[in-house]
């Protein structure tokens, strides 16, 4: 098996490739970064030690450093390497980043994706999964997205994603690419980059420092654990159709029961804490999707108990601080924090 994980040095990206590199024994994993300032080497440094112990002729994990956009380096990896699969996450994926200057949304997002499926196409790679997302369905007032339901995008980053997710459909339709679409909600666990909600709420309170809500922090959003929507794309990739869409759903909560939870899992109160700040321009007030598709093609279900995989999260930051200090100490990190805090004025 020879696979290629773009954007795989991400928090999602690295934990799916620990997962393949653990669950496969002979799979072959190419990794292609561009290294932005959400990739950090570190996330796979455990993979990249017990490679470096092994025979060339054994190694298993190859990192590229390169840009999805970047034609020339797609199709000659592609030449090179006649992958299997391809499971394209790399993305720019912060909403906040994306009202700032959404320039290199719609390159990596739109160009990159478009860059990767003209080479799936020009090199017939048996299998294309591309990673979408539950944003691009827009927010729903009441009741839930399958995936018949339109695309309505709110914000710049949610817009590029549905350009890449109408972009792998018409491959599909167009020219009969073997690819399926997940569009997974938000996920939580070990080494998501902290300007996102969980990881700022529990880094900002072992920091001593307040957490910025957009809000009232009454919006919804729908929860799974990394651990169980990497098993949830491995039975896709193993056992679902291709051409297909297919949700990835989890547990709705609002955000300010989010901080409120993580707050009293550190012992600290919540309202001595929590900093309300302007609202997103534009903000989805609800997301809600079903994956009652996902259970009838193949019975799953997530597994991880949401307490518990919670419990687990706020553990790993705990005894992770040098992972994520050495990134809140960075100016990119501070320089972002700082313009969260002041309520995102534009
Ligand atoms: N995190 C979530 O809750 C969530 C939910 C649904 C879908 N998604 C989607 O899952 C994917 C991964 O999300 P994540 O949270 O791990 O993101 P992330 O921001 O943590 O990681 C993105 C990775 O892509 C890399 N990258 C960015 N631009 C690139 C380029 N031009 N070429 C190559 N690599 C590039 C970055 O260096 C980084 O390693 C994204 O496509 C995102 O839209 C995320």
């Amino acid at each position: 098996m020879r696979l290629l994980i773009t954007g795989g040095s991400g928090f999602m990206g690295s934990n799916f490739i620990r997962y393949l590199y653990n669950a496969y024994k002979t799979a072959r994993i190419w990794n292609l970064d561009l290294l932005t300032y959400a990739g950090n080497p570190e996330n796979l440094a455990d993979i990249e030690a017990t490679e470096s112990k092994m025979p060339d002729d054994e190694r298993r994990y190859t990192f590229i450093k390169g840009d999805v956009a970047d034609r020339e380096l797609i199709q000659r990896l592609f030449e090179e390497n006649e992958f299997d699969t391809v499971f394209n996450f790399a993305a720019e994926s912060h909403v906040d980043r994306s009202i700032v200057n959404s320039v290199n949304f719609i390159r990596t997002n739109i160009q990159g994706t478009h860059t990767l499926l003209d080479a799936a196409r020009n090199f017939n790679t048996p299998h294309f999964i591309h990673v979408s997302t539950d944003e691009v369905y827009g927010d729903r007032l009441e009741g839930s997205a399958d995936e018949k339901t339109l695309l309505k995008p709110s914000n710049p980053y949610s817009a590029s994603k549905a350009g890449a997710d109408f972009l792998a459909q018409a491959y599909i339709r167009t020219y009969n690419l073997p690819i399926t679409i997940i569009r997974s909600c938000n996920n939580f666990g070990p080494y998501q980059y902290p300007e996102k909600l969980i990881p700022l709420t529990i880094t900002n309170l072992l920091e001593g420092k307040k957490v910025p809500v957009h809000g009232s922090g009454l919006h919804v959003r729908s929860w799974i654990y990394v651990k169980d929507f990497c098993e949830a794309l491995d039975a896709i990739w193993q056992k679902a159709h291709t051409r297909e869409i297919y949700n990835i759903g989890g547990v709705e909560k609002k955000n300010m029961d989010i901080v409120a939870h993580i707050a009293s899992c550190l012992q600290k109160d919540a309202h001595a804490w929590i900093e309300h700040v302007n609202d997103r321009p534009g903000q989805d007030v609800r997301y809600s999707i079903t994956h009652a598709k996902l259970k009838s093609h193949i019975g799953w279900e997530p597994k991880y108990e949401y307490k518990t995989a919670f419990a687990d999260t706020i553990n790993w930051y705990l005894a992770n601080p040098e992972w994520w200090k050495k990134i809140r100490d960075t100016k990119e990190f501070t320089d972002h924090l700082d313009l969260q805090s002041k309520g995102m004025r534009f």
